[in-house]
């Protein structure tokens, strides 16, 4: 058993016992035995493309078996709550939630008036319970943006009730905000082209501020109740309402139904109303916070997602002693995931950017410093290194590594399409040098399709292509190709020509 899986099992001994003791019984649900029983369905999102490789690593750690949805980058799978510890440590996920309900073939009716009443009468007919308990027993577990108070499960039908809740400081509302900030820089970058309509509303007089004020003296003194907001993800071309409208008509039966209040911003419980053409989920967010969100501190234009780094990563299967190399590393994203979860691993870092360099250097001290107060002993450090060069000539032996994975820049953001035409082919030339011949292999993610095949169709001695992953990165439809180090070995220009090669 690993170290982290060992410190999952103490932490989930501690907490889910804690949490049994307030998670609270409702009349249709029965006793605390039932509930330590529970099963339930979590749905994930995942990077586009890489569903697969999220459903390997949950039956690999959680021996459950998965459902993939055809709503591209999302997965579903059953637990018993214990194991909800372990669910959060998983890393190739984005976002949890718990599935109240699915249905596979919903039936919107034709008139908008009719469809928005239909979700009305949703609120009332969902079995809210056991995914409730799940939703609380997940907040010791959760990693938070800002410091929420505890709350009052406080429900008209179910009878949920009790704790006590903490004032919000002045300070834990400016990191929110710092957060959310920090959210829409990245979701920029991250935003996942799907054609998706997303709305968090639960109509303007629900989530009035007008009534702000005055409750937030009312909170001193009264029993808190629990806020919450709707978040409508719609996707599909038949619907006669906007995922707006569905927030809205939802949210409000949600709130008659529970008697919580609506709150955008500060909310306890956000609800989910995924809508896939006839496809309907509902479910209750178990992640404040992308999961993604782990190791980087210092950002780049064009930071990959620890989740989509690790996914890459999987893709070349790494073995104990192999030696990993990201020559164009950009902040570190993928050799820093690769460091902390195959730590039997060696791997480097490099970029020609000398601010790149500095990133990455600094993203390796943060996470060491990270887990240095976390296990509050002296580290010996991470299997990783951090070094600046070129690509396309490596100061590295030839044949001595294992695995190459890397982000090429797309020549969008990062250098520019004509610099790719010299670029490609000099860096897969230079990557098949220093890749072991016969077994070696790369992991090469880029959005120029069209000048990555050109590169390669003149090397198919040096590589061979086995796999290709379709991703969806900010929007733009990129490719992860996963090649194979021929047993050829590597022949030096210059002595093909009859001289001497370069000293490595
Ligand atoms: C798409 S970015 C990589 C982003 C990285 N995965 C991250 O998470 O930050 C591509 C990187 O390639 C680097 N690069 C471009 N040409 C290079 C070269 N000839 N040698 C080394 N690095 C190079 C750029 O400086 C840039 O950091």
């Amino acid at each position: 058993m690993s170290d982290i899986q060992e410190a999952t099992n103490q932490l989930l001994d501690v907490n889910l016992h804690e949490n049994q003791r307030s998670v609270p019984v409702t009349e249709e649900s029965g006793t605390k035995e039932e509930s330590e029983h529970l099963h339930v369905t979590i749905g994930a999102t995942v990077p586009t493309g890489f569903e697969q490789t999220a459903a390997d690593e949950i039956r690999e750690k959680l021996g459950s078996s998965c459902k993939i949805s055809k709503d591209r980058g999302k997965i579903y799978f059953d637990i018993p709550v214990e194991s909800l510890a372990q669910v959060h440590c998983l890393r190739s996920v984005d976002n949890l939630f718990v599935v109240v309900e699915e249905f596979k073939d919903f039936q919107f009716k034709k008139t908008k008036e009719e469809a928005l009443k239909d979700f009305e009468d949703l609120a009332r007919k969902l079995p809210w319970s056991d995914p409730l308990k799940v939703w609380e027993v997940n907040t010791c577990f959760k990693k938070k943006k800002t410091k929420r108070k505890k709350i009052n499960l406080n429900s008209s039908k179910e009878k949920i009730v009790n704790g006590q809740g903490d004032k919000l400081d002045e300070r834990d509302n400016r990191g929110f905000i710092d957060n959310a900030l920090d959210s829409r820089i990245l979701d920029y970058y991250e935003n996942p082209a799907i054609k998706e309509e997303i709305s968090t509303l639960v109509g303007d007089d629900l989530a009035s501020s007008k009534n702000e004020t005055d409750e937030h003296s009312k909170e001193e003194t009264e029993p808190q109740v629990l806020k919450f907001r709707v978040t409508c993800n719609r996707a599909g071309e038949k619907h006669c309402f906007t995922s707006n409208e569905a927030a809205r008509d939802f949210g409000g039966a949600v709130q008659d139904h529970f008697k919580w209040k609506a709150d955008m911003t500060n909310f306890d419980v956000e609800v989910l109303l995924n809508i896939h053409d006839n496809e309907m989920v509902v479910g209750i967010a178990l992640t404040e916070e992308s999961l993604h969100r782990r190791n980087i501190t210092h950002f780049g234009p064009t930071t990959l997602r620890s989740t989509l780094a690790y996914g890459m990563l999987r893709l070349c299967a790494p073995q104990p002693t192999d030696i990993i190399v990201d020559p164009m590393c950009g902040t570190g994203a993928i050799p820093i995931e690769g460091a902390t979860e195959w730590s039997n691993c060696y791997h480097i870092a490099g970029d020609n950017s000398p601010l790149a360099v500095k990133r990455a250097a600094n993203n390796i001290s943060s996470l060491l410093t990270k887990s240095q107060v976390k296990e509050g002993k002296s580290c010996w450090g991470l299997p990783i290194d951090a070094v600046q060069w070129d690509s396309c000539n490596l100061p590295l032996r030839t044949g001595s590594v294992d695995i190459i994975v890397t982000d090429m820049p797309f020549g969008k953001r990062m250098g520019s399409k004509k610099r790719n035409w010299n670029l490609y082919p000099a860096c897969l030339r230079e990557m098949s040098r220093v890749c072991r011949p016969g077994t070696g292999r790369a992991v090469l993610l880029t959005q120029d399709k069209k000048c990555f095949a050109k590169a390669l169709s003149g090397m198919g001695h040096v590589w061979r292509k086995v796999h290709t992953v379709w991703v969806n990165i900010g929007g733009l439809h990129a490719a992860v190709y996963l090649l194979k180090r021929t047993p050829q070995a590597f022949v030096h220009c210059s002595e093909q020509d009859g001289q001497r090669g370069t000293p490595w």
